[in-house]
């Protein structure tokens, strides 16, 4: 059997044998709830964890656009949200809140032709490892599969704050574009293959991106 790598070793880019993708179940819901705990509490508050109803309600609306990863031992180590719309609702400037009504996917289109990433949270000490791109490469394979044309995200830009005093969020963007600056979160998903669209202000309370959010699109 495979062993499973540990945080320290080199991004992979396929799972070990006991580790497995697959749609997120009610059952994971406590698993995942753990998860946006430690990815999220500690610099957004306990408000950016998901209550269990609204993951249940995701199951309802678009299941099988609900992707995690778990490890040998069932333990949720990766969870992504996902949901369908226009490419003209999804790019035109929005907030979070108004495009998933506030998370809930009651917006889902299931005619859309783009695929909207909600969220992705992969547990702090699995990050690096390639999870992001595994999980990616499962949502496209899906979109491709439901006829999408596009992948539209809003991406948190979390290293901004340091930079604050320096560089507006638009300079800041420009910078992480060009590699300049690292960003622990955007400059992950511009190696995805995404591109910069433009600045999303107001799109999320998120202190350490001063409330903006990059509006990153994919042609499929
Ligand atoms: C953003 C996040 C989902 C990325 O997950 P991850 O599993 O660490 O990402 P991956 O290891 O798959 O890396 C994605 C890409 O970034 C690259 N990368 C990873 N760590 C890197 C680093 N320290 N420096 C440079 N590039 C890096 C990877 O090589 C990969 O590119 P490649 O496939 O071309 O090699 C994760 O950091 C996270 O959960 N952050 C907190 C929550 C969050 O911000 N979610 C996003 C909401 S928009």
């Amino acid at each position: 059997m495979t062993s499973a790598p540990t945080p320290t070793s080199a991004p992979c880019r396929a799972l070990p044998e006991s580790w497995v993708v697959r749609p997120r179940r009610v059952e994971d819901i406590p698993g995942v709830i753990e998860l946006m705990r430690r990815v999220y509490v500690e610099p957004h508050g306990p408000e950016a964890v998901w209550p269990a109803e609204t993951l249940e309600q995701h199951l309802r609306v678009f299941p099988e656009g609900q992707l995690l990863i778990v490890d040998a031992q069932g333990k949720v180590i990766a969870d992504s949200t996902s949901m369908m719309l226009s490419q003209e609702r999804a790019v035109r400037l929005h907030r979070w809140s108004e495009l998933t009504d506030h998370g809930t996917l009651s917006t889902h289109d299931p005619d859309g032709d783009t695929f909207y990433g909600v969220d992705l949270a992969v547990d702090p000490d699995f990050q690096g490892l390639g999870l992001a791109h595994i999980l990616y490469a499962s949502r496209i394979a899906l979109a491709l599969q439901k006829g999408c044309k596009w992948f539209v995200a809003g991406a948190r830009m979390p290293g901004y704050h340091l930079a604050s005093d320096l560089l507006t969020p638009e300079s800041y963007l420009a910078l992480v574009e060009r590699g300049l600056l690292f960003d622990p979160t955007l400059s992950k998903q511009l190696r995805l293959g995404f591109i910069l669209r433009g600045l999303l202000r107001d799109y999320i309370t998120d202190p350490e991106s001063a409330n903006c959010a990059a509006l990153i699109s994919m042609e499929l």
